[in-house]
Parts: C-alpha cells; structure tokens; sequence
C-alpha cells in the first residue's frame, strides 16, 4: 500500500486504464466496481476516511458512449456527481485526487483544444464528464484532472480489439475518416499518471502524440479497411469532428504508431 511512503487508493481499478494503473502503483488500494459503487456517497466517503490516502486516482467511469445517450440518469450518475463524492473525502482527508476526463468536452469544431479551452459537449458521455470535472473542482483545490482520448489497452475493449475481430469476419471493414483525434495507449497514460501528481493542481490534457482519423488508425492495424463518412455509420451519440487535444503543460508522450507496436505484441500483465 505504501510507496516511497504514499499510500494511493485507486477507483476503477477493475477498467481498462485502471487494470494498468494497478501495476504502476502496486501497492495501491485497488477497489474495482465489485467492491464499491462509487455513486453511493456514503459508502465513498467511508471507504476514502477508512483508508486515509495521501493519493485517490478515480478511473471509474460509465464509458459506453452511445450508451449513455439511453441512459442517461447513469452517466449523470457516475461519471458526473460520483467524482463529486470522492473529491469530497478527499478533502476530508487531505488527499490528492487524479481524476480521468475525455476529450469528448469539448464540441470539436475547433481542430485542437488546450486545457483552458472552452468546453461544450454534444454527447450525453462528454456533458455528464464535463460535471464530473466541475464536480471535483467545486469540492477541493488538490486535485489534477487528466483529460485524454481515444484508450486502447490489453485489459478492455477498445478500437484495436474491435478492428481485428471484424476484419477476420469481413471482407471489408468500413471505419469514418472525418473524425480525429489522439490515440492513446493505456500503459502509457498509467505510467505518466505518476508525474502528473507530483505537478500543480489543475487540468491536463494527456495523450500519445500523432493525429489521426478512426480510418487512419484502423489502416494502421488491419489492411481491409476502408474510409466512410460518420453520415454514413450514424451512432446513437454524436462524436466531435476534431477532439484533438494539446498539452501545454508536460512533456510529450511518444507518439501513438509507436504505442501501437508495443500493444500488439506485448501481452500485458495487469493486477
Ligand atoms: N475509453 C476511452 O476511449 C476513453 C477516452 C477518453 C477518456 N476516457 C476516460 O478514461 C477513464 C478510464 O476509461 P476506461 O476506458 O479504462 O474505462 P473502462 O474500461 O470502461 O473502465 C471503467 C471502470 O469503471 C467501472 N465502473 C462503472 N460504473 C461504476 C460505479 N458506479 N462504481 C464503481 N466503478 C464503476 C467499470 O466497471 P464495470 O465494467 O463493471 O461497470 C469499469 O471497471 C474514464 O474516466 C473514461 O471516461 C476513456
């Protein structure tokens, strides 16, 4: 539980990110939804007092983006007052929090977007996120949210994953090339995620370098895929056309094509 003397709690230790959060900090207090169901304030308050944690990292959230649209109370529920709760026993307890938001904040008709950008969400997922930030911010000063975009990682699903089961079932797989944005690789954001704790409380937009369409990304994966407008794939939730998002604040991280390569052929071991 201790590390270099800092005791971390971690939220959503079950998810995707979370399951790599858990092996960079191994000693972490990992609660996944099993054990806790961050919407309920009480239960998250007393888990948080009980602990008593230096460090709360939430990676839980409801991440089913069309999802959300016909569930809506939920996504309000968790990805928007639930980050309220914890960031109340944080402050209880004097921690830090390590919140993940998403690109899906901002509307995307700017092509690229730096912390301080005004935010205006278009989907259920991206509006009930966007309370989520303001939830923690009105709650406590210590706090570091991570905006990031596009996971990919061994321990969910994710676009890579998708990509490679349907082009063994079909002989060409359409995939949109009119949205773009910054992939970004799980291990690496759980690795960064370290030195974002130990900067200045505020919002930080963390992805692999590179832009790309979901086109773009997909070719870089599978050979049979081929580009088609979002007009002709239509979603239950709208996507932003550009949620590229800049980070003025840290050190780049490496570029997305390069990530990729480590995915596909490490096997990842999680917690
Ligand atoms: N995936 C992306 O492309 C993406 C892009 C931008 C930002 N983000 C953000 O990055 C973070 C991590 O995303 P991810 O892809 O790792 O998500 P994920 O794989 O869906 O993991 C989220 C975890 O939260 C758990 N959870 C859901 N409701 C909960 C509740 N009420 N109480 C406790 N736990 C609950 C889920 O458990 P169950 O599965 O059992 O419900 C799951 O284990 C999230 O904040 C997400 O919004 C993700």
């Amino acid at each position: 539980m201790v590390v270099g003397e800092v005791k971390t709690l971690i939220f959503g230790a079950g998810g995707m990110l979370g399951t790599d959060l858990c092996s960079v900090f191994p000693d972490a207090v990992a609660l996944k939804h099993s054990d806790i169901d961050i919407t309920v304030r009480d239960f998250v308050l007393e888990t948080i007092e009980m602990i008593d944690p230096d460090v709360v990292i939430n990676a839980a959230a409801y991440t089913d983006v069309d999802g959300c649209e016909d569930n809506k109370e939920l996504a309000f529920d968790v990805n928007g007052k639930a980050p309220g709760y914890i960031a109340q026993g944080c402050f209880l307890v004097g921690a830090k929090l390590v919140h993940f938001s998403t690109d899906y904040v901002f509307d995307g008709s700017k092509e690229e977007y730096v912390e301080s950008d005004i935010t205006g969400p278009i989907n259920v997922y991206g509006k009930s996120k966007l309370l989520g930030e303001m939830s923690v911010i009105e709650n406590m000063n210590n706090y570091r949210i991570i905006r990031t975009s596009w996971l990919f990682g061994h321990h969910g699903r994710n676009f890579v994953e998708t990509m490679l089961n349907l082009s063994g079932e079909m002989d060409a797989v359409s995939v949109v090339d009119d949205q773009f944005g910054k992939p970004t690789f799980t291990a690496d954001l759980a690795r960064k995620t370290t030195e974002i704790i130990g900067l200045v409380p505020g919002v930080y937009h963390i992805t692999n370098e590179g832009i790309c369409s979901w086109y773009d990304f997909a070719s870089a994966v599978i050979g049979n895929a081929v580009p088609c407008s979002s007009d002709e794939f239509l979603r239950a939730a709208k996507r932003p056309e550009y949620s590229v998002l800049i980070n003025t604040k840290t050190a780049p991280m490496r570029h997305w094509r390069e990530a990729l390569v480590d995915y596909l052929i490490f096997d990842g071991q999680g917690c």
